[in-house]
């Protein structure tokens, strides 16, 4: 089939090469000129792992990209993948959805098929039907469910395993008023239902379940683990192992043994915004969302435990604090909303003197706090130091061993039970 995508950040550009990988011969639209050449140049815009070769595989065969929407109109189907950021007040700002939605309407006006419009960006239910939909109808001059088909299809690809989640998904959703919109949607994933391993579950449903489903999956993930770091507070106070408790309550498979690692918190561009979307999206319609408020409140509690549990070991104003682990999670660049951001806020209030560290984040971080002392390596950060925070699960921070007899007192405050070395310094686990 010919695939437009509408936006090339993380999604966009992922599920791009996937789909171009699947055998279509796929489209990126950017307004952004640096991405677009670079695509077609064959170099990924982004780094995720297994992107790059895609990219170089398939640029100026089945993968191109332009800045002009009018390359719709040459297409089947288009992925809307623009992003929707938060508002102040947590809500998400649909604005930049809505304009390329108009755009994308003036682009398929003149089409001869019937085009299929594929939503991916996150947005809150009511969305799709209350302005999308009517951004594009308003654009095209004609109308959705007879002139062409609309299709709410949630991505839920995680940063650091976007390509291998991509063809192997736990699910796939769809939501259209429609049967005709559902099948249309199969027919693009057919080629990924043939290469698939197993059978890839399709949940068929309406418009505004498809929105809702996004949310709640990551409003429930973002609460686990609130709820694991809470257990993990009481542990700790009680001289409890919660990683021990955490591997024994795993195994009641109505619970999960994934995503029980307590610690201190999640970050990213997705569940901050998401659960206070969410949160934000409730309130809108009269109700006090109360449990995603506290999910909220106690992954903010956590930097401030690390930090008093450091301060009851250390004098912090004045001394030299290495902080190891930038990035809001172990394989990727990425420091939105990263924990070690209140982290070093917090210990910059304090009065310490900061030296930072991650082997992939440090240059991201250094655009949020350019005063900071930055690190080549782990053993760098921790020379002279007088005290360490560990705040991304890094594998080589597990094996830190005499870098931490380098420190002018080895006391080390681990957010995310990686490190390894016990004896010989003073190690204190946050929830453990
Ligand atoms: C998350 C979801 O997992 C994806 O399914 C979803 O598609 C994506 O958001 C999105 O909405 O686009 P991602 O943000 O890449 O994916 O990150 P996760 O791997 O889910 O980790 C989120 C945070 O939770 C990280 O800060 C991580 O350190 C933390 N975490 C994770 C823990 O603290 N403990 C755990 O046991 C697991």
């Amino acid at each position: 089939m010919d695939v437009s995508i509408v936006g090339s950040g993380y999604v966009g550009t992922t599920v791009a090469a996937c789909l171009a990988d699947l055998g279509h011969r796929v489209v990126n639209v950017d307004v952004d000129e640096g991405v677009v050449s670079s695509l077609n140049d064959g170099v990924a815009p982004i780094h995720e792992p297994g992107l790059s070769d895609l990219v170089a595989t398939h640029a100026g065969s089945r993968l191109a990209a332009t800045t002009e929407y009018g390359a719709v109109r040459d297409t089947d189907v288009t992925f809307v993948c623009l992003p929707t950021p938060a508002n102040d007040d947590g809500s998400i700002n649909a604005s930049v959805v809505e304009s390329g939605m108009a755009s994308l309407g003036e682009a398929i006006a003149s089409t001869d098929g019937r085009h299929l419009v594929v939503v991916k960006s996150t947005v809150v239910p009511g969305t799709t039907e209350e302005v999308l939909r009517p951004a594009v109808e308003r654009a095209s001059g004609t109308v959705a469910g007879e002139d062409f088909d609309l299709v709410v299809n949630p991505e839920f690809l995680r940063e650091g395993s976007a390509v291998a989640d991509f063809f192997a998904p736990d699910k796939l959703v769809f939501g259209s008023p429609t049967a005709r919109g559902h099948d249309a949607l199969a027919a693009v994933y057919d080629p990924l239902f043939d290469r698939a391993d197993g059978e890839i579950p399709v949940v068929q449903t309406g418009v505004r379940e498809a929105e809702m489903i996004k949310y709640a999956n990551n409003a429930f993930l973002a609460t686990k683990l609130s709820l694991v770091n809470e257990l993990g507070n009481v542990c700790k106070a009680y001289g409890v192992d919660a990683y021990e408790v955490a591997e024994a309550i795993g195994l009641d498979d109505r619970i999960g043994e994934r995503f029980l690692r307590s610690g201190v918190g999640w970050g990213g561009s997705c569940f901050p915004k998401d659960v206070s979307a969410l949160v934000a999206a409730a309130r809108e319609v009269g109700y006090d969302p109360q449990l995603l408020e506290a999910a909220v409140a106690v992954n903010d509690e956590q930097p401030r435990r690390l930090l008093d549990l450091l301060a009851g070991r250390v004098d912090v104003p004045g001394a030299r604090i290495a902080v190891l682990g930038l990035a809001f999670k172990p394989g990727t660049d990425d420091v939105r909303h990263s924990r070690a951001i209140p982290v070093i806020e917090s210990l910059l209030d304090r009065g310490a003197d900061v030296v930072a560290y991650d082997p992939a984040a440090a240059g991201n971080m250094r655009a949020l706090f350019p005063d900071v002392e930055y690190a080549p390596s782990a053993a760098g950060a921790l020379r002279g130091a007088d005290g360490a925070v560990v705040l991304t699960d890094w594998e080589e921070f597990a094996t830190l061993d005499g870098e931490f007899d380098a420190m002018a007192s080895p006391v080390v405050v681990d957010g995310r039970r990686i490190v390894e070395r016990r004896e010989g310094i003073e190690y204190e686990g946050l929830t453990w």
